[in-house]
């Protein structure tokens, strides 16, 4: 289906102007095609599918999957990863450099570096290996613990680039200079002068002769919410006094051509691509400049940034990026090209550390639904006879006023109404706050309202434009939603720094959802909620979602959640990782599980908090030995507690509503 051959935006009652099936309603609403970028539809079963090299004919059933890891003993929420996916993404990478590189005559090379820190699961960062050490892509990392996982993980890889970044002590640069004597190729870039210091010192110690990498801190200021990252005021990086104070102290001790790489990061998530242009641009006249000053440079590291298009709305703002992939190795290689050719300046090397726009696609987070509360309409009395209280007392004035706006409200005096509906309810909250109104009448208010309210945002569909103050009712009247996840460990960017993700019913979509929610997870903390979700440019408050069915489940996905979420993620009120499920596709289109990596136990997220649970049970143990004395247990009972106490230990901190 192409994209213009729906009028659909995003709203449940947006009426198809074309006469559209079901699932091509759905895949509209949803915005399928726009954020998906090939990787995911529906079929006609109505169940999302992934499309591991977005073809049709390598498809898989998301449903059908959840199903299997299901019957192998995992229960939701579980956490997809597509190393199929993962594969496609990192080959759409290098192919774009290596088309930009050709189409420009460029004649450096390309190598990309797999930041850890986006995503450092051992399962994920051995898929990245496995995928990409054929593509010459290496790691970046940012910590000694990180440093240490990626020289493990890459033993007798010597043509791995490792970039390591990040604040260092002596231990992290020991470990570096031993990995260069190993044969690694491991630059470790300074952060500030002191550093620098540190690594002369270690070379000269194990009588190495390093490759050193320098971060500048540009001017140009990256975009969006990480422009903090670059410009003057910036965590990391040497200013331009600094950059000459290391050439001249390298120039000394006769290390000048140690100086292989220089690197910066404008932040993550660059939305424009003229930040994107202005930053390199900036990088490549410093190249330029240590050129000049007898330092041949062999790598030029733009850092990560490369956005990802939650919103496939593919615009200059904060959950989207206005350039495509080629656009964006495009731009690199040409102003590095430009300016270089400009200086005479042979073509370094250019190193990117995308992480986001690396991981983000290959993960679906699957979770169910456990209820719902909903917006309903109540009846309302006939007349105001029925207004009566219990004890047959008179309505108060603002309950009469309420009433009567319900009576009169129709399409011509609906906004009318609502203000005469909200003003006597807020007159009617006074009067109970101040004792003269009984918790009858004050309840009746409630339920008028709401129901007031639920109609006036029925009649406002037919007005053109709708008034901004009724508008607003859609974003008021949605039903909640309860899942059974914990944002703060699944989906930690959504609270933490309000982004948004492609989420949606994975099945039924077959069927047109009638109802409008928002979602709140299994903790108890008021920001344990998903309230804000993709419209295109814009962010919408509520999402389209069918109504519960008793005895059938609803499994919702998160989609694109691959980089900076799992791994961020907290243990509020001690919601442990999910399991993690490695699918793999074959050449016919089927699909098997690689790897499942269990969530964790009740167990052991009690032992992080280091309680310990044999005491734990001992003490369950006592108290119930303590009850079988005293006569209120009987012995087995208090061995039913005691069992249950020990599968709960061992149990999945998730619910499980449905033993599998
Ligand atoms: C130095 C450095 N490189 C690379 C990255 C990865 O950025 P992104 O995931 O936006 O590509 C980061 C993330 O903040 C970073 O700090």
């Amino acid at each position: 289906m192409s994209k213009s051959s729906s009028t659909i935006t995003s709203g449940v009652t947006d009426a198809p102007q074309t006469a559209l099936s079901p699932v091509e309603e759905n895949e509209a609403r949803f915005a399928v095609e726009s954020w998906a970028d090939g990787f995911f539809a529906i079929n006609a079963r109505g169940n999302m599918t992934v499309r591991p090299d977005r073809c049709a004919g390598r498809e898989v059933d998301l449903l059908e999957i959840v199903d299997g890891v299901r019957e192998r003993g995992y229960s939701t929420p579980l956490l997809l990863h597509f190393g199929d996916v993962l594969e496609t993404v990192l080959g759409d990478l290098r192919q774009a450099f290596d088309d930009a590189i050709r189409q420009h005559d460029y004649r450096g090379a390309y190598r990309g570096v797999y930041p850890i820190k986006v995503n450092q699961q051992r399962s994920v960062v051995e898929d990245v290996g496995r995928i990409s050490g054929g593509m010459g892509f290496g790691f970046e990392v940012g910590s000694k613990p990180e440093l240490l996982a990626v020289l493990a993980m890459t033993v007798e890889q010597p043509d791995r680039l490792v970039v390591c970044n990040g604040f260092k002590e002596d231990r992290y640069i020991e470990f570096a200079m031993l990995a260069t004597k190993l044969g690694r190729m491991i630059v470790p870039v300074i952060e500030n002068l002191e550093e620098l210091e540190l690594v002369l010192r270690h070379a000269e110690r194990f009588d190495v002769r390093p490759r050193i990498g320098i971060r500048v801190n540009l001017n140009v200021q990256g975009a969006g919410r990480w422009a903090s990252s670059s410009g003057v005021k910036a965590k990391f990086g040497l200013t331009l006094a600094e950059v000459l104070q290391a050439v001249d102290l390298l120039r000394d001790r006769g290390m000048l051509d140690c100086l292989q790489l220089l690197h910066c990061h404008m932040g993550s998530q660059m939305n424009d691509i003229r930040q994107v242009a202005a930053g390199v641009g900036e990088l490549t006249r410093i190249h330029a400049e240590l050129h000049r000053l007898g330092a041949s440079v062999e790598f030029i590291d733009v850092g990560g940034g490369l956005g990802v298009d939650y919103d496939g709305s593919q615009a200059n703002s904060a959950f989207s990026r206005n350039y495509s992939l080629e656009e964006y190795a495009s731009t690199v290689v040409h102003r590095i090209q430009s300016i270089c050719d400009e200086r005479n300046v042979p073509h370094p090397n250019i190193v990117t550390e995308s992480g986001r726009a690396m991981v983000a696609q290959q993960s679906v987070l699957v979770f169910d639904v456990l209820g719902a509360n909903r917006f309903e309409p109540h009846r309302i009395p006939e007349d105001l006879e029925g207004l009566r209280g219990r004890d047959g007392e008179e309505p108060a004035r603002p309950l009469v006023d309420l009433f009567d706006a319900w009576r009169r409200m129709d399409a011509e005096n609906l906004l009318e109404c609502w203000h005469d509906a909200e003003s006597a309810r807020a007159e009617a909250v006074n009067l109970f706050t101040l004792g003269y109104m009984s918790l009858e009448h004050r309840a009746e208010v409630e339920r008028i309202f709401w129901t007031l309210a639920l109609r006036a945002r029925e009649l406002a569909t037919s007005l053109d434009p709708v008034p901004e103050e009724l508008a607003e009712l859609d974003d008021l009247l949605t039903d909640v939603y309860f899942c059974n996840l914990s944002v703060f460990q699944s989906l930690p960017d959504c609270w933490a720094i309000e982004q948004v993700f492609p989420i949606m019913p994975i099945h039924r979509l077959d069927e047109t959802p009638a109802r409008r929610g928002t979602l709140a997870d299994l903790t108890c903390d008021s920001d344990g909620k998903v309230d804000r979700f993709i419209d295109r440019e814009d962010v919408k408050r509520w999402l389209p979602l069918h109504e519960l069915e008793a005895g059938r489940r609803y499994l919702l996905g998160a989609f694109l959640v691959g980089a900076y979420q799992e791994t961020l993620g907290d243990l509020h009120n001690l919601f442990g990782d999910t399991h993690v499920a490695h699918v793999r596709v074959d050449d016919s289109g089927k699909w098997w599980i690689e790897e499942i990596v269990e969530g964790d136990t009740v167990r052991e997220v009690l032992a992080y908090m280091q309680y310990d649970p044999t005491l734990l049970a001992r003490a369950i143990r006592r108290e119930c030995e303590g009850s079988v004395h005293r006569g209120s247990m009987t012995a087995r009972e208090s061995r039913e507690m005691v069992l249950a106490f020990e599968t709960g230990l061992a149990g999945y901190t998730y619910l499980e509503p449905d033993p599998v």
